[in-house]
């Protein structure tokens, strides 16, 4: 048989294979710290639970309509609006199989072959991905972040669209207010559409969280869509739910292949994600917020004292993005893999991301495990690098 050429062209997912072997060596008894997770490490907030479990009872199981329940489309289009400032309604919301759903059916909706994309680096690990199963070309800024001269550039060299993603997996990287506003008028001025992946929204520990292109040029909502979900701020990923909003068109192009393609995502994860969406587990989700930020300041503390790593303290996300500074070219990959076979420590190789030389360490664990996997981690290092 020959198979596609272009999904045989595709890496897979570096997180998600190293994430299972460490779960393998963990389960064949192996003591393995992990501090590569992309989840939270709590429980889904227990309002979440119930109004599941009611869905179930109640036997809300069927097929729902392909877009999503409208009570949920409804509920995500007022919240957004609310907090933009701007106004959607039930129309311009798909609700989706998780955010990454949601991403890989806009991606899919706006470009042609050999469309050209523009990613910030350190861009997360999907992208490129997902931009090249749908026959479009992913371009990456030269440094860290991205510049209104890197847009300009990418425009005239035919870029369509430009992804970004604050706070960002895997820095924790918060752009100033003063640099959002740059980057949205260089976008508004280079006609690319815009998908601003917000995941990590509610996960910003600076006062007033994190700036939005729309909040500067709320012009751009035509061609900008905003995906987010529940899955990070409510410790809901095995849910599978997120959503996006957008124009009317996109969201029934977007829609359309969804129908096409896993129907609709599962009725009772939606009726959960209500719960979520409509305020029921506040209490919760602050709590979650509170421990995020202390081990943020634990693990920042720990890592501060090793001198081989040099990093910025994120403002959002859990996660810590650590330049290895080992006197010389590295390999981030085989570091991770000899890190996890020699001292049992899991962390994702920064080649993942589009940044060699790097580690992403999680602090979606808990204190023990960060302290654990901080002294394995300088372990390992001294071991290696010291003369
Ligand atoms: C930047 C980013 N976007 C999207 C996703 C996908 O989220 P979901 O689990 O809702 O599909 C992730 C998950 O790791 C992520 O880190």
């Amino acid at each position: 048989m020959r198979y596609s050429s272009t999904i045989q062209s595709l890496s897979p997912s570096v997180t998600l294979q190293l994430s299972a072997r460490a779960k393998e060596m963990m389960q064949s008894g192996r003591d393995v710290v992990s501090l590569s997770a992309g989840q939270p490490d709590f429980p889904t907030p227990a309002p979440i639970v119930q109004a599941a479990i009611e869905a179930i009872r109640e036997g809300r199981t069927g097929y729902t309509a392909s877009s999503g329940i409208p009570e949920l489309r409804k509920a995500v289009a007022a919240v957004y609006s609310a907090r933009r400032g701007l106004e959607w309604t039930t129309g311009n919301v798909v609700v989706s199989c998780g955010a990454k759903h949601s991403l890989s059916i806009l991606i899919a909706s706006a470009i042609n072959p050999g469309d050209r994309v523009l990613l910030p680096r350190p861009y997360w690990v999907s992208y490129p991905e997902m931009v090249k199963a749908y026959g479009g070309v992913p371009v990456f800024t030269a440094e860290e972040g991205i510049t209104p001269r890197e847009i300009e550039a990418a425009a005239a060299q035919g870029a369509v669209g430009v992804m970004l993603n604050y706070p960002s997996n895997p820095s924790g990287c918060v752009p100033t207010a003063g640099e959002m506003r740059e980057i949205a008028d260089a976008v508004a001025d280079s006609g690319m559409w815009v998908i601003s992946d917000d995941i990590y929204e509610d996960l910003c520990y600076i006062e007033g969280g994190t700036p939005h292109i729309l909040d500067f040029r709320p012009d751009l909502k035509e061609r900008t869509a905003v995906v987010s979900g529940v899955s990070k701020t409510y410790s809901m990923t095995g849910w599978r739910i997120g959503y996006c909003l957008c124009s009317g068109e996109w969201a029934r192009l977007a829609g359309m292949l969804q129908a096409h393609s896993t129907s609709n995502p599962c009725s009772i994860s939606q009726w959960a994600a209500l719960a979520a969406v409509e305020g029921k587990a506040e209490e919760e989700r602050r709590d979650m917020h509170r421990a995020f930020l202390e081990r943020r300041d634990l693990i920042c503390s720990l890592l501060s004292a090793e001198e081989y790593l040099q990093f910025d303290r994120p403002d959002g996300a859990f996660y810590v993005f650590a330049k290895l500074t080992v006197g010389g070219p590295l390999d981030s990959t085989a570091f991770c893999s000899e890190l996890l076979d020699e001292e049992g420590l899991a962390i994702i190789p920064g080649s993942a991301f589009g940044a060699e030389g790097y580690i992403r360490i999680s602090f979606a664990a808990s204190d023990d495990d960060i302290r654990e996997g901080v002294k394995r981690l300088g372990r390992f290092l001294h071991g290696r690098y010291d003369t």
